[in-house]
């Protein structure tokens, strides 16, 4: 089995299609322009359709498209039809920000695409506009009901707590969740990426956002619903549905970690904060074979050794933690 220097596998690949969003998030990519990646260096889907082939034959077992915003790539339901019946394949999902699902979530769906994230971190129309910079909301609550309505679960919300921002709002973006019937997941705020403006007194913690919550609901703790999984699961006692907490700040979760990110210009990266990418895309291009290839991204995952927020655990804890120490690729290009 492919296993990495701390014997971890390969089991999540995450494929960003694009690098284009239609929102500027001030915790992700506040600046109006930004050295997008050029059309041509986009792989195409039958590349990208390729390169996820050969991933689940090393042992990836989950996808999960992403951008950038990935319904502004066009004609996205033509990728999900090629990977959704790829052998090995078990989980098929979309991380997107919701402003583009109203009109394409019949596509998504009929394409074989199941589950859906969502970002909302407000439900205050003129916060929501101040916090992408370019949104609304109506439309990403009407993509959610639509997506309801065809049957998409589960649909998880997601919702990056930030101090001073929306710390408010996580007890009635929990209501919200609880009366529509979707989970939420509350994110602590990252240090991804050089564009956004964090500092540690800007992160509401997890034991904060449980606090919180817990004014007016009893949770009882699931745990991680699997090892290496981001969210720590928790659900209400009384029926309620489901919370999930990502507290990469707080309670890293690195020591299972067994995601790869490729990017939309065809790089593999072994995680969040890396500096930079392993070129695959120059390989399919030249015409490489997928044994080739499959040695290539092997050779890459069996170095790897990342641990960036366990490190930066450390770090915090001794005060010696500068994030603009480290360059690190935008979250814009990676997708989370
Ligand atoms: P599920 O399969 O629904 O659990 O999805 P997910 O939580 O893995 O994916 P999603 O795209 O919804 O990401 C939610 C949050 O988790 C985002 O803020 C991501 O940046 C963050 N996240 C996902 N994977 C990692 C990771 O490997 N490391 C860190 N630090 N954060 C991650
Ligand atoms: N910290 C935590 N989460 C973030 N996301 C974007 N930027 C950050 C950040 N700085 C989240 C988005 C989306 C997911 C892919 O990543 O809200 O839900
Ligand atoms: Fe916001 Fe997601 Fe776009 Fe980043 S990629 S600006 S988090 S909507
Ligand atoms: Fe994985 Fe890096 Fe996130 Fe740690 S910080 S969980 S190694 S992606």
């Amino acid at each position: 089995m492919l296993q990495d220097t701390y014997n971890r596998p390969l089991r999540d690949l995450r494929i960003s299609v694009t690098d284009r969003c239609n929102y500027r998030c001030t915790y992700c990519m506040p600046f109006d322009e930004y050295a997008w990646i050029p059309r041509a260096e986009v792989l195409t889907y039958e590349e990208t359709a390729r390169l996820a082939q050969i991933f689940l034959g090393l042992g990836a077992e989950k996808i999960r498209l992403t951008g950038g915003e990935p319904l502004a790539r066009k004609n996205l339901e033509v990728l999900i039809r090629k990977i959704a019946p790829l052998a090995g394949l078990k989980e098929l999902c979309l991380t997107t920000n919701g402003a583009y699902l109203a009109e394409k979530a019949a596509a998504l769906k009929s394409a074989g695409l199941v589950r859906l994230n969502v970002s909302l971190d407000t439900l205050e129309p003129e916060k929501f506009r101040r916090l992408t910079k370019r949104g609304e909301l109506g439309p990403v609550l009407e993509g959610l009901e639509e997506a309801k309505r065809l049957g998409f679960r589960p649909i998880k919300l997601n919702a990056v707590i930030e101090r001073g921002v929306n710390e408010e709002e996580i007890l009635p973006l929990a209501e919200f969740a609880r009366a529509r019937g979707f989970a939420i997941r509350y994110i602590e705020y990252m240090d991804v990426g050089n564009a956004n403006d964090w500092n540690l007194a800007k992160v509401v913690s997890k034991k904060q956002i449980l606090a919180a919550l817990g004014a007016r609901f009893q949770l009882r703790e699931k745990g991680r619903q699997e090892p290496g999984a981001p969210a720590v699961d928790y659900e209400y006692e009384d029926g309620g549905g489901e919370v999930g907490i990502i507290a990469s700040v707080t309670e890293p979760f690195c020591g299972a970690c067994a995601r790869a990110r490729l990017t939309a210009d065809g790089k593999l990266v072994t995680c969040l904060f890396a500096d930079h990418g392993h070129d695959l895309k120059s390989l399919v291009r030249i015409g490489a074979s997928d044994e080739e290839i499959r040695k290539d991204i092997e050779a890459v995952w069996q170095a790897r050794r990342d641990r960036y927020s366990e490190e930066r655990f450390v770090a915090l804890n001794a005060s010696r933690y500068q994030p603009r120490e480290h360059s690190k690729m935008e979250m814009i290009v990676l997708g989370g």
